[in-house]
Order: structure tokens, then C-alpha cells, then sequence
């Protein structure tokens, strides 16, 4: 190959790269109106909190088979009760004293990653936090940007109580297991 014909050729070869690169830069898809992109995240949110059930435990009257739309994912006072302690599913609506509007979207998120609460307090069972670990980046952001657009309601569930401890009012209390439920510790296993 003369010196001409590389030159030429290390040309079409960076002008393909170039392309390429601007074209896997472009913004994909058409572009959404102000606010249009917001609003679909949130509808997202909305979505895959009534999929995963978040209402089941967070909005009062569900476990009775009569959820409250009105005060909806505004926590509940039923006690969950286990090795634990008490835990009450809380008020997720964006109240910023008694819900979660006191905290960022991203904060938010981080505590579905981590599965400590906002406050840095660990969630206790029976949140299921570590499914939501594993949801994508853009889910978890979807379900916080949801949570702080419903209605706020002021409604301060109860402190949670420690391992020993009593509440006056309603718990669901988790037994101590079944045999076919029990933890298997790794020595059972290798039978
Ligand atoms: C089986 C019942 C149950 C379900 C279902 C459930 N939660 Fe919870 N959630 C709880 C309980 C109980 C707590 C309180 C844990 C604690 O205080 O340590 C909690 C705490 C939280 C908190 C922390 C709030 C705060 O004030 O720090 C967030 C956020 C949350 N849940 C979001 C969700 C979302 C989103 C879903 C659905 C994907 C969901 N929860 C499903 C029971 C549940």
C-alpha cells in the first residue's frame, strides 16, 4: 500500500469512528415535551408499586381487604411482631414530618439498595427490601420519584418496639417455624 492509499484509508476509517461515536451519543428516541419524561417516570413508579404490593402492608385497610384510597401508603398501626421486635410498615407519602418528604428521591433509592432506612436506621423485616435491591437503577428511581408525588398525609405510624418489648394495640405475630420452614444451617444440608 503506497503512502497515499494508508492515509486515505486511516481517514475513512476515523471518519466511520467519528460517525459511530455521534451516533451512539444522540439522544435515542423522540424527544419527550417539558415534563413529559417526568411524568412517565412517575406513572413507571406508580405502576410497580401496585405490582410489588407496597400497598398491601403501607396503605391502611389493604390486609383487610378494604385499602383506603384516600389516605393511600400513608402507613399502618398493625404490629408486625418477630425476633425482631415490632416493626409498622410507615407512611411513605411525601408529609415531611411524618412520611418521607423530608428526604431526596436519591436518598431514597439508596435505602432500597442498602436497606437502611433514610434516617441510616436498618429496615426490618417484613419490608422486603432486598427484592428491591435488585431492581434496575431506573425502577428504584421511578418508585421514589412516584412516592413523593402522591397525596401527603400526616399520619405518625408508631416507634417501632425492640426484641422483648410490648405494644398495646394489634400484631401479626411470626411463629416460631415448622420444620419445613425452619432456617437450614449448612450442617443440616450436607445430610
Ligand atoms: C410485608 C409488608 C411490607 C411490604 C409489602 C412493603 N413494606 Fe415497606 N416497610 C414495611 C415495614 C414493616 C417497614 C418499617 C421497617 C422499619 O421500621 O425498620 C417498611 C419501611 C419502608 C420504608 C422506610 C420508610 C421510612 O420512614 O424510613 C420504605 C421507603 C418502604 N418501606 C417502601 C416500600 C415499598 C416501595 C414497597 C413496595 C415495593 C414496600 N415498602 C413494601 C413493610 C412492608
Amino acid at each position: 500500500m503506497n503512502k497515499h492509499r494508508w492515509l486515505g484509508t486511516m481517514f475513512v476509517i476515523a471518519a466511520v469512528c467519528a460517525s459511530a461515536l455521534a451516533w451512539a451519543a444522540a439522544p435515542k428516541g423522540k424527544p419527550a415535551a417539558a415534563g413529559g419524561d417526568k411524568a412517565a417516570k412517575v406513572q413507571r413508579g406508580e405502576y410497580l408499586v401496585h405490582i410489588m404490593g407496597c400497598g398491601d402492608c403501607h396503605t391502611p385497610g389493604t390486609l383487610y381487604g378494604a385499602p383506603d384510597t384516600d389516605r393511600k401508603l400513608s402507613g399502618s398501626e398493625l404490629g408486625w411482631k418477630g425476633p425482631w421486635g415490632i416493626s409498622f410498615a410507615r407512611n411513605l407519602t411525601p408529609d415531611a414530618e411524618t412520611g418521607i418528604g423530608y428526604y431526596s428521591e436519591d436518598e431514597i433509592v439508596q435505602s432500597f439498595r442498602t436497606g437502611m432506612k433514610p434516617n441510616g436506621t436498618p429496615m426490618l423485616p417484613p419490608m422486603p427490601w432486598p427484592n428491591l435491591a435488585a431492581a434496575t437503577d431506573e425502577d428504584l428511581h421511578a418508585i421514589a420519584a412516584y412516592l413523593l408525588s402522591v397525596k401527603p398525609v400526616k399520619h405518625a405510624v408508631p416507634e417501632n418496639v425492640p426484641p422483648g418489648g410490648s405494644w398495646a394495640g394489634p400484631v401479626i405475630e411470626i411463629p416460631a417455624p415448622p420444620a419445613w420452614d425452619a432456617p437450614r444451617t449448612p450442617a443440616a444440608d450436607s445430610h
